[in-house]
């Protein structure tokens, strides 16, 4: 049988539209799958390459970090899945370079650590919001010491446990996510209550129900006047430990909002998603999470499947499928720069 045609969105140049075109068949090297994509994701980042060519290493460029599909090949030493399973997996270009790395293709190479088998009773369109959101929250909760997230910036070292299948039993501990119905907020707000944290979310008023899907505890509008002074009653009402803030925005709004709550709640930690506020007082530990890292793995392997299975995790925020084919990535990206609430734009293929 004849090898399939693989082709790609491409980016030949910063602040072009992606090319749709030839690309080579990637094949899959040790702990790697090989994925014919039924779905991809848009993801900020995304755009970010596409308008300024950050992150690229080598042009043109295939980029993009979440794909579900089937598996086409698997590398000699990969054992958790075979030829055909239903996948769902992040792919690590923004580390690599490597244009076989990105998810804007018809075929594409993920590691096999960073990759789970998804249900049958879940679409890919559905599970493709997964992938680059979980590996963001485990990073932004789960490392247990700061690495290097960029140059001069480090990551945060939270060291939370991992979720659990066996119930959220209470820790004892309280974490607000800011911004808990964006496509990271809202997967922290799962993994973190699945590890039996305490969450409280910031997020836009008609998101509340959202919020409270991914299990937070309690929901305060993003634009309450008193959202600073709601979110501390909030968490002395909780009682325990405050851990501190993960802010999925990274704003100077959202910053300045989170060094007031820190200042109110006597310091903890400040988890970014973009390089913290400087001038922190001494008691906020702060970091920036890096979302591509090992410390994800345990959780690739051992819970994303069966939580999805058990409906423990849950898809969110739902996608917005704006096409079918390589071609409707342009307008997914250009949705994405529009800014979105509560959703993840999805192109399937
Ligand atoms: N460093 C890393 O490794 C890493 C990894 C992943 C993402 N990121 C970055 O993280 C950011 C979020 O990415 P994402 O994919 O999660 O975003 P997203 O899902 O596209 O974010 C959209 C959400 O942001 C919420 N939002 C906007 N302003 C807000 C505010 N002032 N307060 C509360 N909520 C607010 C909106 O909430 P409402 O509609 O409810 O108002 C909306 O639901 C991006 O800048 C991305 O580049 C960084």
């Amino acid at each position: 049988m004849s090898a399939p045609k693989n082709q790609a969105a491409w980016l030949k140049k910063a602040d072009t539209p992606l090319e749709v075109g030839d690309a080579p068949l990637p094949t899959a090297g040790p702990g790697e799958i090989v994925v014919k994509n039924a779905a991809v994701a848009i993801n900020p980042l995304d755009c970010h390459m596409q308008d300024m060519g950050v992150f690229v290493q080598q042009w043109p460029a295939i980029f993009g970090c979440d794909v579900a599909g089937e598996v086409y090949e698997v590398g000699s030493d990969v054992q958790r899945f075979k030829k055909g399973d239903r996948v769902i997996g992040h792919t690590i270009n923004l580390v690599t370079g490597r244009p076989q790395d990105g998810a804007f293709a018809l075929y594409s190479v993920v590691p096999a650590d960073k990759a789970a088998i998804l249900p049958e009773a879940i679409s890919f369109t559905d599970g493709v919001v997964v992938p680059f959101a979980l590996e963001a929250a485990v990073c932004a909760l789960s490392l247990k010491e700061p690495g290097t997230a960029m140059l001069g910036v480090s990551t945060p070292a939270l060291a939370l446990p991992y979720p659990s299948l066996q119930g959220a039993k209470s820790i004892g501990k309280t974490l607000v996510v800011y911004g808990g119905s964006s496509s990271t907020g809202s997967m922290t707000t799962q993994l973190a209550t699945a590890a039996g944290i305490n969450v409280i979310t910031v997020t836009g008023a008609k998101n509340f129900d959202m919020s409270k899907r991914c299990s937070a505890s309690q929901v305060i509008e993003r634009n309450d006047t008193s959202v600073v002074d709601k979110v501390v009653e909030a968490v002395k009402n909780a009682g325990g430990e405050f851990v501190g803030i993960f802010d999925a925005i990274g704003t100077p709004e959202t910053y300045a909002n989170d060094v007031e709550i820190l200042k109110k709640l006597g310091g903890g930690h400040l988890a970014c998603v973009h390089p913290p506020p400087g001038d922190l007082p001494e008691n906020v530990k702060a970091g920036m999470i890096f979302a591509v890292n090992d410390v994800a793995t345990p959780v690739w392997k051992e819970y994303v499947t069966p939580a999805l299975q058990e409906g423990k995790l849950l898809c969110l925020p739902p996608p917005t499928v704006v096409g079918k084919g390589l071609e409707h990535i342009n307008e997914a990206l250009k949705i994405s720069k529009a800014g979105v609430s509560a959703t993840k734009v999805v192109v399937e293929l």
